[in-house]
């Protein structure tokens, strides 16, 4: 079944065509990686898909009605989350405070929410720094935390934009391990990432972007072998 559909979506700033004539549908239940070079339009395509950049061209479906246009609070509440801008840490809160407030403002009642806050808080690791307030967290323990505010209603599809970038290997294989359990257990993810190791472990399919358009969309290991990706991630200098 699909659950998003992205059909013609371009998007120009002045001259530059930062996303151009991309379209692409993601089922309910997939895990899809998305990749290209520096400046490929990854995140502008993510800030429209959030509600962030309205496109200029093109139609967004979830699940099968239009949403383009709509505002991020909106696109939330039908279940279009985009980690890490939507999300909101309170920095002078402790972590289960902040899961709990999370929690009640999408309708979660006291005790529910707290069982959930108690049950992400293990599954991410943050027994430890659970009464710590969020400010006093490392990068990485934020980034956590803010999977665990994401997470407390679990979105239709979770847009993640370069989660691992600078976060110590101990959080990155905790966050690695967290999306591949969420993925098996049926969450759907469009996950931007150039960690490229990771992308091959955890996203079965591949979409790669190069100057705003799609170069190839195929299992990830084929995407990756691909003489096109590599130019464009080479930029040119195979030729
Ligand atoms: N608000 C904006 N105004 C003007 N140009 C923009 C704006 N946002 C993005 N761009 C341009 O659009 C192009 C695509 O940028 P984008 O940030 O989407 O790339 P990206 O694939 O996410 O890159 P990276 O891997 O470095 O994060 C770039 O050339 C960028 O400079
Ligand atoms: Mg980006």
């Amino acid at each position: 079944m699909t659950l998003l559909s992205v059909r013609g979506v371009t998007k120009r700033y002045g001259g530059l065509v930062a996303v151009n004539n991309v379209s692409f549908d993601v089922a309910a239940g997939e895990l899809v990686g998305l990749i290209g070079p520096n400046g490929s339009g990854k995140t502008t395509l993510l800030n429209i898909l959030s509600g962030l950049a309205d496109p200029d061209a093109g139609e967004i479906l979830l699940d099968g009605k239009p949403c383009q246009g709509l505002t991020p609070e909106k696109l939330a509440h039908r279940g279009m989350m985009r980690m890490f801008q939507l999300t909101r840490v309170f920095r002078r809160m402790n972590v289960i405070d902040n899961l709990l407030v999370a929690g009640r403002a999408l309708g979660l009642k006291p005790g529910e929410a707290l069982d959930r806050a108690r049950s992400l808080i293990s599954e991410l690791r943050l027994d430890a720094v659970a009464a710590l307030d969020a400010g006093q967290l490392s990068g990485g323990q934020m980034k956590l935390l803010e999977f665990g505010v994401c997470f407390m209603v679990p979105p239709r599809i979770a847009l993640l934009d370069e989660p691992f970038a600078a976060v110590h290997p101990t959080m990155k294989e905790i966050m690695g391990g967290f999306i591949r359990s969420r993925h098996e257990n049926g969450q759907t993810f469009l996950l931007v990432s150039h960690d490229m190791p990771v992308v091959v472990e955890l996203c079965p399919r591949a979409i790669c972007m190069n100057a705003g358009a799609v170069v190839i969309d195929a299992p990830t290991r084929a995407v990756l072998a691909d003489a096109r990706v590599i130019e464009a991630y080479l930029g040119g200098q195979a030729a």
